[in-house]
């Protein structure tokens, strides 16, 4: 192409993308309907994961629940039952198992039948200092945090690409944005599931199916209890989330098509900062936000909830 008409096309679509954003700052996106899709959802035995199954239920879709917690999964379902969904069935999964992802995926398929929605939300934290962290349990971070969305998306992805129709959802967190002390293993997990989400976005992108949408979901510490006895130094600021808000944020996100999902609202500023600040202003700011001292009374969940 002319290389005048080319950049002349870039600045003028810049220009009304730019205008388009600003425009939705104040009028709400269309919501897509998801009636009737199939909406699968890791550790969905508690936490985000079950509070999005309710969300998702109460817009008349087909739910799959996986977790390895059995009873937590049972009392989701029943809850999802209540709020309308269509159909509930729960899947005992652990998906940092390659092979039992796999396997299931298959039972999946044959009894429910392709996915629609794939909600990646499994997740453990280890909350030990990188060199107290025993190996066994940084690579189950790994694999939990990251490698399972790798095989979830090989399972579920090729009938979403033959349809051109589907959404991969990934549950990352601003851990997965920006490297904080004492949670070497989770961030390196999570920077992991950002860089995979938004790779095979622009990799389906690039083959033309832009039917197959992505949501990636960034968020601070949520009262969920996963990081129990945490404390945020300014609340106003950075406040602790609360679990209710971001499972309808989430979903609203993905009725809008919404690729990036950072919260609270702060955390684009506190992102796109620690890219450009000087590193001796960006590390006082980290300080001076308490990011050095997060996870200095970490507890974690005492129980299964
Ligand atoms: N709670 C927070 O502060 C916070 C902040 C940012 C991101 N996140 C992320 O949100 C997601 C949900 O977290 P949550 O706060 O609801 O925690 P949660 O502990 O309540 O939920 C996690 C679920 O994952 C399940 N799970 C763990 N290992 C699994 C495995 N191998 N296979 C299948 N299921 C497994 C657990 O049984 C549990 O039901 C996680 O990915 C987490 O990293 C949480």
């Amino acid at each position: 192409m002319n290389f005048f008409l080319d950049t002349l096309r870039v600045i003028l679509l810049s220009f009304w993308y730019n205008i388009e954003a600003f425009i939705h700052l104040f009028v709400p996106r269309r919501r897509k309907s998801v009636a009737g899709e199939v909406v699968l959802i890791t550790g969905a035995g508690s936490g985000i994961g079950r509070l999005m199954a309710q969300e998702f239920a109460a817009l008349g879709t087909v739910l799959v629940l996986w977790d390895i917690n059995q009873e937590g999964m049972k009392e989701t379902a029943q809850l999802a039952k209540e709020c309308g969904a269509i159909k509930v069935r729960f899947y005992l999964c652990d998906c940092s198992n390659k092979n039992e992802v796999y396997r299931v995926a298959d039972q999946v398929k044959r009894e429910v039948g392709d996915v629609d929605i794939l909600v990646n939300n499994a997740g453990i934290v280890t909350g030990k200092k990188f060199i107290d962290a025993p190996d066994s349990l940084i690579e189950k971070t790994m694999e939990v945090n990251t490698m399972a969305h790798f095989w979830t998306y090989k399972a579920f992805l090729p009938a979403m690409i033959a349809k051109n129709h589907g959404h991969l959802v990934s549950i990352a967190s601003s851990a997965g944005l920006i490297g904080v002390n004492g949670l070497a293993d989770y961030c390196a997990s999570k920077f992991g599931a950002v860089g995979f989400a938004e790779s095979v976005g622009l990799e389906l992108l690039a083959i033309g199916k832009d039917g197959v949408k992505t949501t990636i979901v960034c968020p601070y510490f949520i009262n969920t209890g996963m990081f129990d006895g945490c404390q945020t130094k300014w609340p106003t600021l950075m406040p602790i989330l609360k679990p209710h808000s971001v499972a309808k944020n989430i979903v609203q996100a993905v009725l809008t098509d919404q690729v990036y999902l950072l919260m609270p609202k702060s955390m684009y500023i506190i992102s796109a900062l620690k890219n450009i600040l000087p590193m001796k202003q960006g590390i006082l700011l980290g300080q001076y936000l308490g990011a050095f001292n997060l996870m200095d009374t970490f507890r974690g969940r005492s129980k299964q909830e």
